[in-house]
C-alpha cells in the first residue's frame, strides 16, 4: 500500500436543512480545527444547499460532493442537474452509481459509467459506489457482482482509472446496522484492487472507501484493513461528534 491519504465522506442523502447544515458545517469546521485531520474529508449534500456548503466550508479542510448528477450535458432533461452546474459551486466529488440510485430510480451500469463520465469531463471526481444485495451474497455472487459494477467505469474515455474513488457498499450493510466486518469487507476490497491493477499500473493510488453502517464504534478496525482507504459514511455523518471520530480513526 503507497503512502495516500484515506477520504472520508459523509453522505447526508435528502435529509438536513438550512438551520441543520450550518450547525453540523460549524461543528465540523470547530473539531477538524482542533484535530487537524490526518485524511481528506469531505461531505455530500443535497442540491439545494451546495451553494450554502461551498460558503461555510470555504478556506477549511472540508471538501464537498453532490449526490448524483446527469449523464447528459444540458438541454431538455427537467429536474436534473449537470456537472457544469455542479462545478459552478466548486463541488469536489460526486457519488454515482449508488445502490439507492440503482434500486429506485433503476440506474444501470451503463448509466453509471455516463455520469463517471460527465463528472471527469467537468473536473470533478466520481465516487463509484459498488455493492451486492443480500440475495447476491446468499447466492455467492458477491464477487461477480462488484466486478461487473466495476467494469463498466474502467475504461472511461480518455480518462485515467486513477481519477475516480470507488465505494465498496454491501447493500444489506446500508442503514441496517449491520456492518461488514473488516475481513469481509477486506476481502471485496481486495478483488476490487486486483481488477484495478489488471487494467491499471495506478491501481494502488485509488482510493477504495467502504460505506455501510459505519460508524465512531467500528470505523478504526474498518480503516486499518490494508486495502480499505476510507468511508463513506451515511447516518454516523448527521452527527458531528461522531463524524469526527470517524475522521480521527482515520490515520
Ligand atoms: O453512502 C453511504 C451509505 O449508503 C451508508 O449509509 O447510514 O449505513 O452509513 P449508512
Amino acid at each position: 500500500n503507497t503512502m495516500k491519504k484515506k477520504l472520508i465522506a459523509g453522505n447526508w442523502k435528502m435529509n438536513g436543512g438550512l438551520a441543520a447544515n450550518e450547525a453540523l458545517l460549524r461543528a465540523l469546521r470547530e473539531g477538524l480545527a482542533q484535530q487537524a485531520p490526518a485524511c481528506d474529508v469531505a461531505v455530500a449534500v443535497p442540491a439545494p444547499y451546495l451553494a450554502q456548503t461551498q460558503a461555510l466550508t470555504a478556506g477549511t479542510a472540508i471538501d464537498f460532493g453532490a449526490q448524483d448528477v446527469s449523464q447528459h450535458e444540458a438541454g431538455a432533461y427537467t429536474g436534473e442537474v449537470s456537472a457544469g452546474m455542479l462545478r459552478d459551486f466548486g463541488v469536489r466529488y460526486v457519488l454515482v452509481g449508488h445502490s439507492e440510485r440503482r434500486q429506485y430510480h433503476g440506474e444501470t451500469d451503463a448509466d453509471v459509467a455516463a455520469k463517471a463520465q460527465r463528472a471527469l469531463a467537468a473536473g470533478i471526481t466520481p465516487i463509484v459506489c459498488v455493492g451486492e444485495t443480500l440475495a447476491q451474497r446468499e447466492a455467492g455472487e458477491t464477487e461477480a457482482v462488484v466486478k461487473r459494477q466495476l467494469a463498466a467505469v474502467i475504461h472511461l474515455n480518455g480518462h485515467c482509472i486513477s481519477e475516480i474513488v470507488v465505494a465498496y457498499e454491501p447493500v444489506w450493510a446500508i442503514g441496517t446496522g449491520r456492518t461488514a466486518t473488516p475481513e469481509q469487507a477486506q476481502q471485496v476490497h481486495a478483488v476490487l484492487r486486483g481488477q484495478l491493477a489488471a487494467a491499471s499500473t495506478q491501481a494502488d493510488r485509488i482510493r477504495l472507501l467502504y460505506g455501510g453502517s459505519m460508524n465512531a464504534a467500528n470505523a478504526a478496525q474498518l480503516l486499518s484493513q490494508p486495502d480499505i482507504d476510507g468511508g463513506l459514511v451515511g447516518g454516523a455523518s448527521l452527527k458531528a461528534a461522531d463524524f469526527l471520530q470517524i475522521i480521527a480513526a482515520a490515520r
